[in-house]
């Protein structure tokens, strides 16, 4: 149980917040989610703690220059949700929680220093919560900055191998994605990647081995980055074909891999995307439960992203609180495909889209 007088801090209040930084909370069914403002850094600060029952939460900490605090906010609980529904189906013993510190600037723009003491702040709030929440790398921090929060807290997973941690969990969340668009081409009745056009969007970490894969399968990997260099390195080493990133939703493409933002299939999307399948790694790419139903109306195969990306959370959990080896977590990511074939199953047979399917599934799993 919390400790009461955390709890007391619910939403600690040292800024006037806009009103819809309570309707955010108001409408989230979490545990717990605390705010700070640190005057000397500028930045604002969300600990979003979604739900325990299966052992303390867990989830990256995403470091942005959002719109707003109440941005900031809504993206913690969000994807504080998403992650108690990947714990459960990746069959992790840990619950869901998420933070995110909304920076002054872009990331970029922050110097060394300013972000040694950003860190610091965040560290304080780990280690208040005392073990209720472990965080690990999101958009925005690094292995390296876990080494640095794990050693001021003690609750950060993914540090980086040299500081005696597992490393990038981004390898292992690129071969779960993998394994999903294989599941999801399946059940679009298509056999293989060979001669398929696979559009990537999002050439990170993760999109970029996912391009390496599909291209080693004999794809043919359409995809779109902001970052020309990280794009220029894929056209030559891949020969990805690059296209710039406000063409990626007019593709045609067997396969849709999203692995930038969340939140980019609303209900237009759902309805002109022309494509078989969707298997990404961007956490909550639907953005209401409407476009995945409007997917499912039109027969194209959505492999839901608390699934098809839970590789991530394998690797890091699987390595540090279940002490496996490399082989056993690269194992467990195997398995994605088989929840998915249920979950494909399961949608199929109740007439409702596979996120659904998913949460119905999720639900079940916990009681
Ligand atoms: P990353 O930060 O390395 O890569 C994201 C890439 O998306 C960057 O190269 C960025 O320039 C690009 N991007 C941003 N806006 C874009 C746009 N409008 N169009 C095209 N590209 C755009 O992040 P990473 O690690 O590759 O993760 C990708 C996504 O997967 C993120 O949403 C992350 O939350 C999610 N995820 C990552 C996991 C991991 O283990 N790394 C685990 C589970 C989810
Ligand atoms: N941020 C990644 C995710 O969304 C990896 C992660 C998993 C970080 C579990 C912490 C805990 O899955």
């Amino acid at each position: 149980m919390l400790d009461p007088v955390f709890i007391s801090i619910q939403i600690l209040r040292v800024k006037e917040l806009p009103v819809s930084i309570e309707k955010v909370i108001e409408d989230w069914d979490g545990e717990l989610s605390c705010c700070r403002f640190d005057r000397d850094t500028g930045a604002f600060f969300t600990v979003a703690i979604h739900s325990r029952r299966l052992g303390p939460a867990a989830g990256g900490t995403r470091a942005m220059n959002y719109a707003g605090f109440d941005a900031a906010v809504e993206d913690a609980t969000r994807l504080a949700s998403a992650m108690t529904l990947k714990m459960i189906m990746a069959d992790l013993p840990m619950g869901g929680g998420k933070s995110t510190i909304a920076l002054p600037k872009a990331r970029r723009d922050i110097s060394a220093d300013h972000w040694d003491q950003i860190l610091k702040v965040h560290a304080e709030m780990l280690k208040s919560l005392g073990g209720n929440y472990w965080t690990g790398p999101d958009v925005g921090t690094s292995s390296e900055d876990m080494d640095s929060l794990h050693a001021s807290s003690g609750y950060a997973f993914g540090r980086s191998v040299g500081a005696g941690g597992p490393g990038s969990s981004a390898p292992e969340t690129a071969h779960g994605v993998y394994v999903s668009m294989i599941e999801a081409i399946h059940d679009a009745g298509i056999s293989d990647l060979r001669g398929r056009r696979v559009v990537i969007q999002g050439l990170g970490a993760v999109g970029y081995d996912v391009a390496q894969r599909a291209a080693m399968d004999g794809a043919h990997v359409v995809a779109a980055d902001p970052n020309e260099a990280q794009c220029k390195r894929a056209a030559d080493e891949l020969g990805v074909e690059v296209i710039p990133t406000d063409q990626v939703l007019s593709q045609t493409s067997d396969v849709f891999v999203p692995c930038a933002t969340g939140g980019i299939v609303d209900d237009s999307v759902a309805r002109s995307i022309r494509t078989k399948a969707i298997a990404g790694a961007a956490n909550n790419v639907l953005a209401s439960e409407s476009a995945g139903d409007e997917l499912a109306r039109r027969g194209i195969v959505y492999a839901p992203d608390f699934v098809a990306n839970g590789g991530g959370a394998i690797h890091l959990v699987g390595r540090e609180v279940l002490g496996w080896s490399a082989e056993m977590v690269s194992r467990h990511v195997l398995e994605i495909g088989h929840t998915l074939e249920q979950i494909f199953a399961r949608a199929r047979a109740e007439g409702v889209g596979a996120e659904r399917a998913a949460r119905r599934i999720a639900a079940e799993r916990v009681r």
